[in-house]
């Protein structure tokens, strides 16, 4: 016999505290991938979990019931072989996290197969896949057969989720986006895992950022919904370590679209010239995906192989095959400066006092792109990948007056301007020497 589902009496049990078994979770996800469950419901049920939370039980059956919402990639009928190193991390998000543009081709050049699913910026944050597409050509979409090969033949491909991956988190999240209901550890952990989980990775490392720039703001709201992931995800059958970063300013010194591919280019092809703390963070993700995906067998050993790829330029060269396998041209480490689209105006925003850099409101700095167009804030608008910021300062950086605090590439004079009041406006200068905390604050493990 079907069991009829009253979408209403799920969330009249879930409101009064109840605990829903997973067949209950199972016939709502249901609801809401074919529409029998309304937006008002997704709602309702969506701020009774926001005051309520969710037993562990719930939470896996969420997120197990929004990953089978849609397709599920299978590897070995794509021709890879059982337990294949297939390995993939996410990021909660932050301001210049241009990560994953290195990350995978490191881990791919130590021998890890990196398919990365990936999405656009929203809020203040970017997304890797709006900086891929300030190169010319660069295929997000292809099919997922020609996902495979490029992930077979490269050894990483970077793509957006497709509209067959996990549909209820496509829905879901759009309907919490407006209802003040984001912020749910089990909701955020079931909308990031679902997606994840769809595209088949034998193992992920997750990188929960917190800080001004993160959208979890403090380090004890990150350590939970780190906990939680790493918990559901283990749960669910794929082995999860997640790195606890910090975000109290933007990672690296660029933050935009084409600015950060050029920062990624050089990162590569020049690593001793690079950001340290996102050399770091690039460096310690890369170790943790060697180690979960059985690659390496010791963190340590994970650390000198990625720092290797690194120096020695094999990671640069799968970038570069990536980008010419995604339609992006064949040389994009020697092509690039003429390649990738940056907005002329180049306005040096100078510091007003001597001292050090002792703090930054991350988030405001991020909406200074936004602002220039760097970004969206509703998911359809279009995006200028020409503009963005350039040598931006770090916590601990002594400046003195007249000293450059970060540059801004943008089209006018009169946007520099405004875009310099709001970036100087988010920096903090003062005379004592700030304490300035490493990236990788903690690591999570099951
Ligand atoms: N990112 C997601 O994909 N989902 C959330 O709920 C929050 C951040």
């Amino acid at each position: 016999m079907t069991v009829t589902l009253i979408p209403q009496e799920i969330i009249r049990r879930k409101r009064d505290g109840e605990i829903l078994s997973q067949d209950d979770i199972g016939r709502f996800v249901e609801g809401i991938t074919d529409g029998r469950v309304a937006d008002s419901q997704i709602s309702a049920f969506a701020m009774a979990v926001f005051f309520n939370g969710m037993s562990p039980d719930e939470g896996a059956a969420l997120t197990l019931a929004m990953r089978d919402s849609g397709d599920v990639i299978n590897w070995v009928n794509l021709g890879f072989e059982a337990g294949a190193p297939i390995v993939d991390k996410h990021s909660t998000g932050g301001v210049g996290d241009k990560v994953s543009l290195m990350l995978a081709p490191i881990v791919a050049a130590c021998g890890g197969l990196v398919p990365m699913i990936s999405g656009r910026g929203l809020g203040h944050s970017g997304g890797t896949l709006d900086k891929f597409e300030s190169i010319p050509g660069y295929d997000p979409y292809p099919s997922i057969n020609r996902f495979a090969k490029i992930v077979k033949t490269v050894g990483c491909s970077i793509i957006g989720q497709t509209g067959e991956l996990a549909p209820a988190d496509r829905r879901f999240y759009a309907v919490r986006d407006v209802t003040a209901t984001v912020e749910s550890i089990p909701l955020i952990t079931a909308s990031i895992l679902s997606k994840k989980l769809s595209a088949g990775l034998n193992s992920l490392v997750m990188d929960v950022k917190f800080g001004s720039g993160a959208f979890m703001s403090t380090h004890v709201q990150a350590k939970q919904l780190a906990q939680n992931i790493v918990r559901v995800a283990n749960a669910a059958g794929t082995p999860t370590t997640a790195l606890l970063t910090d975000m109290n300013q933007v990672l690296g010194r660029t933050a935009g679209n084409a600015v950060e591919v050029v920062e990624t280019i050089e990162f590569l092809t020049n690593p001793s010239l690079a950001d340290k703390r996102l050399v770091d963070v690039t460096i310690a993700l890369a170790a943790y995906m060697l180690v979960m995906s059985g690659v390496e067998q010791s963190v340590e050993k994970a650390t000198v192989k990625a720092t290797q790829a690194l120096e020695n330029g094999s990671a640069a060269e799968i970038f570069e095959k990536m980008v010419a396998a995604q339609g992006g041209g064949n040389n994009i480490l020697s092509t690039y400066s003429s390649k990738l689209s940056v907005a002329p105006v180049d306005y040096v925003i100078e510091c007003a006092e001597d001292g050090y850099v002792s703090s930054m409101d991350t988030r405001a700095v991020g909406m200074a792109v936004v602002e220039m167009g760097g970004g969206r804030t509703d998911p359809t608008a279009k995006i200028d990948h020409a503009v963005g910021l350039t040598h931006i300062c770090q916590i601990g950086d002594r400046v003195t007056v007249g000293a450059p605090l970060a540059r801004v590439r943008v089209h006018d004079e009169a946007s520099a301007e405004v875009a310099a009041a709001a970036v100087k406006s988010a920096i903090t200068v003062s005379n004592e020497m700030p304490k300035v905390l490493p990236v990788v604050s903690e690591i999570i493990e099951v």
